[in-house]
């Protein structure tokens, strides 16, 4: 952990975040990550801040943080900006030249969502994540083996040497399935627009390390900073809509005891028969006989819908346990 001590009074503050980068950032701290979704500008309740600025005065806002960003930031530090893809598309110039910061790698999360179907275009379920660094030249701080994915084929010989040698994955690609935070989950606050932990931070471990500052303009549910202080990062935070200070985080969240470590897996694994080391025909009759299984302990609903399952899979037959 950082020798400076985080304290809510020097880390999180109410205000517009030009201004508040520019004034708030404690003294002798160089921010490693800016890690930020921005307001959509498309009328999400936020208190009394207006989301509906004339697009002018929203690409105004957007670009005096980014400059205000690139002025405190550490040679070495990130910037990752969420946002949906037609948005990032109208701001590029800014995010890519007129800011001063370089365009690094787009990366697309998607999440099954089951609100704003469309009847003129498909279904939006998906945002851009941009992540920017601030040096020309020289690769930008990234620790891609810190949180892996699964290998597909562990029982290949040459994955096999690698899984011995103690690697138990491999870098994720370019795209990420990531639920959004639902009603039912623990991190769920009411607030518009909170960003899944999980997301959160699998970009802090992978481009800063304990002790550095991650910092989010504009804060919202202090999401951001609450995943930075669980995982032994300084967070500092500022939001315009003073009803956000209800979600400010206390010394609790902090974290002096993370030690980083290499080949996490971030998501619940799903069942895979491969990793698990049996092949699909005996994968297939395990969930044959799981009919049977579901049928004598009288739960019918259950062996039928496994039923209809295989049936749709074609691993059985229309009149196979009639
Ligand atoms: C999309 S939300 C951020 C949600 C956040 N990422 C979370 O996980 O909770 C955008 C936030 O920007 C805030 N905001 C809008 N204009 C602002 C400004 N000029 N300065 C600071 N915050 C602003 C809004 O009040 C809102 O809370």
């Amino acid at each position: 952990m950082s020798e400076i001590e985080w304290s809510q009074e020097r880390f999180c503050h109410t205000g517009d975040s030009p201004e508040m980068l520019r004034k708030k950032i404690p003294k002798n701290l160089r921010v490693k990550l800016f890690l930020t979704d921005p307001p959509y500008n498309i009328g999400h309740n936020y208190g009394e801040v207006d989301d509906r600025r004339s697009k002018k005065e929203y690409m105004k806002l957007i670009t005096k943080v980014l400059r205000e960003s690139y002025k405190i930031a550490d040679d070495s530090a990130n910037f990752f900006m969420i946002h949906y893809p037609k948005d990032i598309a109208e701001m590029w110039p800014i995010l890519t030249e007129k800011t001063g910061w370089k365009f690094h790698q787009w990366i697309t999360w998607t999440y099954p969502s089951n609100i704003g179907m469309s009847k003129k275009s498909w279904t939006t379920a998906s945002r851009a994540i941009i992540w920017l660094q601030k040096s020309e030249n020289g690769e930008p701080i990234f620790h891609p083996k810190r949180i892996v994915r699964p290998y597909q084929n562990p029982w290949d010989k040459r994955v096999g040497e690698l899984i011995k040698s103690g690697k138990k994955g491999c870098s994720l690609y370019d795209w990420w399935k990531i639920n959004l935070v639902k009603n039912v989950n623990l991190e769920k606050s009411g607030y518009s627009n909170q960003i899944p932990e999980i997301l959160l931070k699998r970009i802090i471990r992978s481009t800063t390390d304990v002790g550095d500052l991650v910092v989010d303009p504009f804060s919202g549910t202090y999401s951001t900073m609450k995943a930075a202080l669980s995982i032994g990062r300084l967070g500092w935070g500022c939001d315009l809509n003073p009803d956000t200070e209800k979600y400010w985080p206390d010394k609790n969240y902090v974290n002096t005891n993370y030690i980083e470590k290499e080949f996490d897996f971030d998501i619940p694994l799903s069942f895979d028969h491969v990793r698990a080391g049996i092949s699909e025909n005996q994968y297939r009759e395990i969930m044959i006989n799981g009919i049977g299984v579901l049928e004598r302990k009288g739960s019918d609903s259950a062996s039928k819908k496994l039923k209809e399952e295989l049936l749709r899979m074609e691993w059985i037959g229309e009149h196979d346990f009639v």
